[in-house]
């Protein structure tokens, strides 16, 4: 079985609170947090930035930080989260003029690299860069924003990306964002999901601890 984790958006937290929020997340029992970087440019929102990510770290947050950025370029801000404390840092390939170079620079950097895939950009992109990437991301919704609902033809595509990931041979973790609930996780996972972010159906409930368990639950059937 695959080892599962469960990885809190914090786009949903309360931002007024944001450190003891990741403290109660991760004290509930999720595994990575992760940290969406908007840049009203890429997509149509504003988040946050190295400075938030650094201040998680110095309040005491040592679980895996997951930097989800969706901002245009990407380059020139990769070094700065990674002297921030990111250990995952993954983006978009329209993103950026170079996968390949993007990909060395987050290595380069320290963290660990990914490739972010919006509902409609081709698997294609993982063609000649299996070699330098620890994490494909799938977006299941478009991004910008929580609390949307999860675009059902992602199924099909975490199938695809499962299968290039296990004939690669390689370590390579295969995580979902956007929609994800308690009642559809389970069959995100049959679809071929390790890695799952979870922002409005973690935190708009009231007890943390019990959404986080039932999604288990649901991973263990
Ligand atoms: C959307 C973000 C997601 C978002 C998911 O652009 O990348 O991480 O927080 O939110 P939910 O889980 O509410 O769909
Ligand atoms: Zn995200």
């Amino acid at each position: 079985m695959l080892d599962y984790f469960i990885a809190p958006s914090i786009l949903s937290a309360n931002f007024a609170r944001l450190g003891d929020e990741v403290t109660t997340v991760l004290a509930a029992g999720a595994d990575i947090i992760h940290f969406d970087v908007m840049d009203n440019h890429y997509v149509p929102n504003l988040t946050i930035g190295p400075l938030i990510c650094e201040a998680l770290r110095k309040h005491g947050i040592t679980a895996p930080i997951d930097v989800h950025l969706m901002v245009k370029p990407v380059d020139r801000i990769i070094p700065d989260f990674a002297k921030a404390g990111a250990t995952y840092i993954t983006f978009h390939p329209e993103a950026t003029e170079h996968i390949d170079r993007s990909l060395q620079l987050v290595r380069d950097c320290g963290c660990k690299s990914g490739l972010v895939f919006n509902p409609a950009t081709p698997l294609d992109y993982l063609n000649y860069v299996m070699d330098k990437i620890d994490m494909v991301l799938l977006m299941s919704v478009n991004p910008g924003f929580g609390g949307q609902s999860f675009i059902t033809s992602s199924l099909e595509k975490l199938r695809q990306a499962r299968k290039l990931i296990n004939d690669s041979g390689r370590d390579i973790r295969l995580e979902i964002d956007g929609g994800v609930k308690i009642d559809n996780i389970r069959e995100i996972a049959q679809a071929g999901a390790d890695t799952f972010v979870a922002g409005s159906a973690i935190f708009s409930t009231p007890d943390y601890r019990a959404t986080i368990a039932a999604m288990r639950a649901q991973l263990a059937k």
